[in-house]
């Protein structure tokens, strides 16, 4: 088999596999939009459309919990990593083939098109950055990088992760916030307070406004580059938005994500966004612009939902640190999960964050299995609907209008 065959597993074991979620056998991967095929649970979960199961995928889903990314990295470095698009690919692929995910992440990083903007970074093992931006000047000396010039790396990658991915994984595009990137930038270097940068914040108000507008301009040409070459959904990860009351919230880090994904409008490609520790900034975020709320650990997906209201789709949100109890008390929380995610279509099921990297890749199987084997048949799925509902939920890309 070789590195890139994902779909090469013998004895016809993945049409098998594919037909059971939801892609028919013989329906091949669609190269070009002009091809229509069905659409995957993962793109029907994020259009609050019926699904076969519940489709899951993992945050930080390939890296060091798995070997294989470990004996890539002992070869490589990560910056390397995320500029090379065969090893990229390559990494991206990796949990697709371990497990039944229902998307692919990009293997890439926040900071990569920050680099583009003006800022020196390395990575020991989180962001590093040479010259942080201190005063209004350093904002000012900052550039809105044109991605085709500054990461064309992260657009081969995808073009070449089109072409090996199964159907049954959509690929997601990603950008960090424009709050979480001021945050590295203005710190530094990673923090539990982000200090420095809050500081920043409250006293370069204007200063700050501009940053974040620079940021944002910067992430929506990035993210429509991605989508231009492949991929199916664009996640926003708002990894220090808990840091920010409301008021706060509301004033910087909330307008700059509604620009950054209202300049996305456009494009037929579900918008996520992941307001980490944001239990108490869920009322702001649902104007986000985003189709999909990812929702971390802390806070229950039912009070989620009902802070949200019935027009926005779900992700979550699994305590990473679950994956380390025996068996059957994984399996536990996966019900109350499932549980809270309740009937209604628009779950789909992740992590509450990224992954831990001393994990048992086999929890990860179990978590993956047990979610399609106890939602077959439930949570907004196919067979829990009309024959008619149904048949719309299994409708061609292409045939029928956005939902
Ligand atoms: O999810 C995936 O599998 C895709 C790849 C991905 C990485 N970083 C790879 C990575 C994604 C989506 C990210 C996003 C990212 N990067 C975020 C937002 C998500 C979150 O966790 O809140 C943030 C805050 C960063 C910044 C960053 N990059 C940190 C804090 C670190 C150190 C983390 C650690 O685990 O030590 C990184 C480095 C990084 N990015 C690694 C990986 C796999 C580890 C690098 C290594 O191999 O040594």
């Amino acid at each position: 088999m070789s590195l890139f065959d994902v779909r090469a597993r013998p004895g016809g074991e993945e049409e098998k596999k594919q037909e059971k979620r939801g892609v028919p056998p013989g329906v091949e991967h669609p190269k070009s939009d002009s091809v229509q095929a069905l659409e995957p649970p993962f793109l029907s979960a994020c259009r609050r459309r019926p699904v076969p199961h519940t489709p899951v995928w993992i945050m930080r889903q390939a890296g060091r919990y798995l070997p294989e990314y470990r004996a890539v990295r002992e070869k490589v470095g990560f910056l390397a990593l995320t500029k090379t698009p065969e090893l990229a690919a390559e990494v991206t692929l990796q949990p697709i083939r371990r497990f039944e995910m229902d998307a692919a992440i990009l293997f890439s990083d926040i900071m990569t098109p920050v680099e583009g903007m003006g800022i020196r970074l390395d990575f020991d093992p989180g962001p590093v950055l040479e010259n942080p931006v201190r005063t209004p000047a350093d904002v000012e000396g900052l550039r809105v990088a044109d991605p085709h010039e500054t990461v064309p790396f992260v657009m081969e990658t995808i073009r070449i992760l089109r072409g090996e991915l199964p159907p049954s994984a959509p690929l997601i595009g990603f950008a960090g916030a424009p709050w979480t990137l001021f945050c590295y930038m203005v710190e530094g270097k990673g923090s539990k307070t982000f200090i420095r940068a809050k500081s920043f914040l409250f006293a370069e108000s204007e200063a700050s406004r501009v940053l974040l507008g620079k940021l944002a301009d910067t992430m929506t040409a990035y993210l429509r580059a991605q989508a231009e070459a492949g991929a199916q959904a664009l996640m926003l990860f708002d990894s220090w938005a808990g840091l920010l009351s409301p008021h706060e919230f509301r004033a910087f880090a909330l307008p700059a994500v509604q620009r950054t994904l209202g300049g996305l409008e456009d494009l037929d490609v579900p918008l996520i966004y992941f307001p980490n520790n944001g239990s108490t900034l869920l009322d702001e975020a649902r104007t986000s612009g985003a189709h999909v709320m990812g929702i971390d650990w802390r806070t229950p997906l039912s009070r989620a939902r009902g802070i949200l209201g019935p027009e926005l789709a779900v992700q979550g949100n699994l305590d990473p640190a679950a994956l380390f109890a025996p068996r059957e008390a994984l399996g536990g929380q996966i019900r109350r999960v499932l549980e809270e995610a309740g009937d209604g279509p628009g779950h789909i099921f992740n992590l509450g964050h990224g992954i831990e990297r001393q994990t048992d890749p086999d929890a990860v199987a179990y978590l993956v299995d047990r979610v399609h084997e106890w939602t077959e048949g439930r949570c907004g799925s196919v067979a829990s609907v009309s024959p008619g509902v149904a048949e719309a939920g299994h409708a061609r890309i292409g045939e029928e209008a956005e939902g």
